[in-house]
């Protein structure tokens, strides 16, 4: 089976339940998938569980694989995870830090992972921050170089968590273009947690809802942003339109 699937999945913090008999997929390789709820519904522990870094009760298979079988660097060749919080403003460089992220991969580096790491940079329109110190960066400056930490390790399982939170307009739907350009190219399969509904009907093919730690709706995103669903998920009165070059967006009208 090719893609992603996933569950049911339980997961406890502590004695704490936080995930219940969730389901992910299967999610087809070159699709994107939006992660939706609202703050605390679970994303991000849901996101770390297919990371390897939280323990799952239950299956995560990946193009057939288990992927709790895997060794930590077996794991981390095939999937490449950017958690929520921006990467750290250290001194480092940034090229260094793009170069770090692909040792993670396990073994020494490639003849090419220079030029491998520099042509990530250069998709991401931050080739000229090469040799730049992380702690001389902005926040969304940082967010674009977690991005293509996460990006030059060409994973089979790119795993994003909230990706656009720092970046302005111009770079949210530049990155957005060049996640489901790359999804497709590389036949990744890509979960991003996205807060922007309307972000997410636009640049995604599927979507699953959290709520509550459970999954409210799962399918194609038109189906999945409705405003019976976001009444349910968000507690908003909202509307789906189609602005006037067609494209769909989120209105909220107010509060359930
Ligand atoms: N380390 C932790 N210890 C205890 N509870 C946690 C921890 N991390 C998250 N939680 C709880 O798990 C639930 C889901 O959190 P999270 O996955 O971060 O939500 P989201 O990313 O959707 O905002 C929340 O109720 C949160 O309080
Ligand atoms: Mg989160």
């Amino acid at each position: 089976m090719n893609g992603l699937v996933a569950g049911p999945l339980n997961v406890h913090i502590g004695r704490r339940p936080i995930l219940h008999d969730v389901t992910l997929g299967p999610l087809a390789r070159g699709t994107v998938t939006a992660l939706l709820g609202p703050n605390g519904s679970g994303k991000s522990t849901l996101l770390r569980a297919l990371a390897g870094l939280l323990p799952a009760h239950g299956p995560i298979t990946l193009n057939g694989q288990a992927l709790s079988s895997l060794s930590r660097p077996a794991h981390a060749r095939l999937c490449a995870y950017m958690p929520q919080a921006l990467p750290p403003p250290i001194r480092m460089q940034v090229m260094e830090s793009v170069l770090v992220s692909l040792r993670v991969q396990g073994g020494s580096l490639h003849d090419e992972a220079f030029s491998q790491a520099m042509e990530t940079l250069s998709r991401l329109g931050i080739a000229d921050m090469a040799l730049r110190f992380m702690d001389e960066l902005s926040g969304g400056q940082r967010q674009l170089v977690g991005l293509a930490q996460a990006l030059v390790r060409s994973p089979d399982l790119l795993l994003l968590d909230e990706p656009l939170s720092a970046l302005d307009l111009r770079h949210q739907f530049t990155v957005m273009d060049l996640l489901r350009r790359e999804t497709k190219k590389r036949r990744m399969v890509s979960v991003i947690v996205l807060h922007d509904l309307s972000m997410a009907l636009r640049h995604t093919d599927v979507a699953t809802m959290l709520a509550k730690g459970r999954v409210l709706a799962s399918g194609p995103v038109r189906e999945v942003v409705t405003s019976a669903i976001l009444a349910q998920a968000y507690g908003v009165q909202a509307r789906v339109e189609d602005d006037a070059s067609g494209m769909p967006m989120v209105c909220v009208d107010g509060v359930v």
